[in-house]
């Protein structure tokens, strides 16, 4: 059977050595840094491997197009196992996508994504799967308990489950990022407004130091994003960016930010975001 080889960030091709060495080295069985062999696909070379956690539309599904526009291979997951413009995207690009099913919501499918993925080593893990309430504008006193219970466990508990269930598929230099928001900040809520979602994030960045704290011997780069207001489902019409002009900023950012580690809260330019 064939092997899907993926080269990472620190891969000998970068500092000089052919691909077509760390090809044959990885075939036969000697695995060189950064790269890693996998049963069942065709041999082909990519620049890494990410797990992307929510990839069906909106900034997921934009971060899935851009990695493979980067020479990266893809696994996506969706909700469901109904048709997603990941699917689309699957078409155009053949085995640069890999797509699994995932509700982050939902225990047993964790357990079921991790025992799918069970050998396998990815560059990156992301979660971007995120959602708001029906009315942002809801104060915390005014929402529904049931609402605010779907809005924190799907923003704050799902994507720390992700992370701590799945952390071990990640290379020991590889990246864990986690999409939060500009609204997660606590230091730079002066105006207040979409209260129960801020506090989601809030929460995250909050789960996510105590996982860096935690597994700080681990020597991985941890990241939070704050990508900036975005025009999506999740963003609504009057966003002031686009997809387009932010979504490649967020991926460049997170390529150049492996082999540094340790956790930091960044906006799409790299730049760190007051806690
Ligand atoms: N757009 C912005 O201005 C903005 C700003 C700051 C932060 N963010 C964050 O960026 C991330 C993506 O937002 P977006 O604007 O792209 O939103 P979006 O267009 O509404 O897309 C949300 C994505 O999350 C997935 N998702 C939601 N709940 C899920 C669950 N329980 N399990 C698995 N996947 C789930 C959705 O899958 P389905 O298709 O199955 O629903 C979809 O792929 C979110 O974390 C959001 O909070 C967005």
């Amino acid at each position: 059977m064939a092997q899907h080889i993926s080269a990472g960030h620190a891969s000998g091709a970068a500092s000089g050595e052919g691909a077509y060495a760390l090809l044959m080295k990885a075939g036969d069985g000697a695995t060189p840094p950064g790269l890693f062999s996998r049963k069942g696909t065709a041999m082909t070379r990519f620049q890494g491997d990410i797990l992307l956690i929510g990839a069906s539309r909106g900034l997921g599904l934009a971060m899935a197009e851009a990695f493979v526009r980067r020479g990266w291979h893809v696994t996506g997951t969706v909700r469901g196992n109904r048709r997603t413009a990941l699917h689309d995207l699957q078409d155009r690009q053949g085995e640069a996508v890999e797509i699994a099913e995932l509700d982050i919501t939902r225990i047993e499918d964790i357990t079921a994504l991790h025992d799918k993925l069970a050998g396998r080593r990815f560059d990156m893990l992301f979660v971007n799967a995120g959602t708001t309430n029906a009315n942002p504008e809801e104060t915390i006193g005014a929402i529904s308990t049931e609402e605010f219970i779907r809005v924190l466990v799907t923003n704050a508990l799902s994507p720390m489950r992700v992370v701590e269930r799945l952390d071990h598929l990640v290379a020991p230099d590889g990246l864990i990022g986690v999409m939060s928001s500009g609204q997660g900040s606590v230091a730079n809520n002066l105006k207040g407004g979409r209260e129960v979602y801020r506090g989601s994030k809030a929460a995250l960045n909050q789960y996510m130091r105590s996982y860096a704290a935690r597994e700080a011997a681990s020597g991985r780069t941890l990241r939070l994003v704050a990508p900036g207001w975005i025009r999506t489902d999740l963003g609504g019409p009057d966003a002031p960016f686009t997809i387009e002009e932010t979504v490649p900023k967020i991926v460049e950012m997170l390529i150049g930010e492996r082999g540094k580690p340790g956790l930091r809260y960044l906006d799409r330019d790299g730049r760190d975001v007051p806690w």
